[in-house]
């Protein structure tokens, strides 16, 4: 096995960041040496196979996104992105492990969906993967499954409040899938969307012919979501399972979920760059059928309503856990398009896996956050939270060597033409300008991404068998 040595660079963990030469042996982090304090780290950089300077840079937790659906099946369609083409454009933004949604619809057993989705990953993927489960369909007989894949390292069970006939889960439902993941310890994702109140409110718009991508956004509203959230961590307070509330756009949920958070409950929120940078008002408002681009749910917020600043601030405050992308990527052509002439049949998602440790530096940039904070959702927590801490999500010895050298001083244009590597015809970030730059990224110690090359190989990812999450009250 090879030795690699990063030097010059400033190691940043979410306590703090310090000035410090890192060892690579192999596929783990071997040691961390203050720069010229002894002789060893000359003769370490003298032996060393590969040496990286990382003078005026910052060597960072390779990103883990918690959050992705690669070629989820989505309104008769797929996301465009395979689990090969999907992970590599992640090594370009400097994410080293994804955690992706298993599908499972009422009537299928969910130990076959898993062997499904492990053969869609296995021998694909550039980067290293976890799953999740979606049950769309809890009975006695998923229910029972649960244990089974906890003991297999899918730790985390996502439901739906949103999407009546598709995922959707009653309370009862809900209660009971709770109830087991309590008694499993395993963490209950909740998509907090009231369902039955929006498809109303979809019927009534498209009655009033408000065809156009804006009305998906109207006929969500915020208070849908805050409504949900609430139910959501009551059913969760009434069980005692832990609740992770996956992609929150209204400021109303997150007061929601710090209000649980400040009595001691185990509920954690995660947020998405789409909620932090775009609108219902400038994206979905777009004109024609150009915001289909943005459909995605929970929907973009208004504005002039406040959501962003408030969603910085909870991040600030820790309420917010993670910082994931919901990577589910439709083309414009044959798949948003399936939606022209009514809103509700636009597959719902945005594809962005590749710009998130980018998006979120711009919080950095912009003093929003600390780049300890950056460090935290984007790399430390989600690891912690999703039980692979401390193989990921941390620059320290033992752990993973998936690392990032990221220049703040280097630029990155975001567009189709430009950096983007994702199996989409358009980009939801088109024109973004960055201040800051992936240069190399390692995973397990094998350099993957050199100054925007990919030297990575398909297969090289593997599965990721996770514990139970491990920042509970
Ligand atoms: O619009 C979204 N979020 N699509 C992916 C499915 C989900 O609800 O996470
Ligand atoms: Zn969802
Ligand atoms: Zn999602
Ligand atoms: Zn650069």
């Amino acid at each position: 096995m090879s030795t690699t040595f990063i030097h010059g660079g400033t190691v940043i963990c979410p306590t703090g960041s310090q000035q410090l030469d890192v060892l690579v042996d192999g596929g783990t982090i071997a040691a961390l040496l203050t720069p010229g304090s002894t002789a060893l780290g000359a003769d370490l950089a003298a032996d060393a196979d590969v040496t990286i300077d990382a003078t005026g840079k910052y060597v960072i937790p390779g990103g883990v996104d918690g959050h992705t659906h690669m070629e989820m099946p989505f309104g008769g369609t797929f996301a465009s992105d395979t689990f090969e083409t999907g992970t590599r454009a992640a090594a370009h933004g400097g994410t080293t492990t994804i955690v992706d949604f298993v599908v499972q619809n009422p009537g299928m057993r969910v130990q076959d969906t898993v062997a499904r989705w492990h053969d869609k990953a296995r021998g694909n993927c550039a980067i290293d993967y976890g799953f999740h489960q979606i049950i769309g369909g809890v009975d006695d007989e998923s229910l029972k499954g649960m244990a089974e894949l906890v003991s297999e390292g899918i730790t985390s069970f996502k439901l739906f409040m949103a999407y009546p006939g598709v995922f959707y889960s009653t309370d009862g439902q809900i209660l009971r899938a709770m109830q087991e993941a309590a008694d499993l310890g395993a963490l209950l994702m909740m998509h907090a969307e009231n369902g039955i109140a929006i498809d109303v409110l979809v019927e009534q718009a498209l009655a009033q012919g408000h065809t156009s991508p804006y009305y998906h956004g109207t006929s969500r509203p915020w208070q849908l979501e805050e409504e949900a959230t609430h139910r959501a961590i009551m059913l969760a307070d009434l069980t005692k399972a832990p609740l992770y509330v996956v992609h929150v756009s209204a400021k109303q949920a997150l007061a929601q979920i710090a209000e649980a958070r400040g009595r001691d409950q185990n509920v954690f929120a995660e947020t998405c760059p789409q909620y932090l940078y775009l609108s219902l008002e400038e994206q979905l408002g777009a004109p024609g059928f150009e915001g289909a681009k943005w459909v995605c749910s929970t929907p973009l917020r208004a504005r002039a309503e406040g959501h962003q600043d408030e969603l910085w601030r909870y991040i600030r405050t820790g309420d917010v856990a993670s910082v994931a992308t919901d990577h589910c990527p439709f083309c414009m052509t044959d798949q948003k398009e399936m939606g022209i002439g009514d809103f509700s049949k636009i597959p719902n998602g945005i594809g962005s896996v590749e710009h998130r440790m980018d998006l979120m530096f711009q919080g950095v940039v912009e003093g929003k956050i600390s780049k300890e904070s950056w460090v935290d959702i984007c790399c430390t927590n989600p690891a912690r939270t999703f039980g692979m801490y401390p193989r990921k999500g941390t620059i320290s010895p033992g752990a993973d060597a998936d690392i990032v050298v990221y220049d703040p001083n280097g630029h990155t244009s975001i567009g189709i033409d430009k950096t983007h590597h994702m199996n989409l015809d358009y980009s939801a970030y088109e024109g973004f300008e960055i201040d800051g730059h992936v240069d190399t990224v390692l995973s397990r110690g094998r350099v993957i991404v050199d100054d925007n090359t990919y030297l990575g190989s398909r297969g090289h990812g593997e599965f990721v068998k996770r514990g139970l999450a491990q920042n509970l009250i």
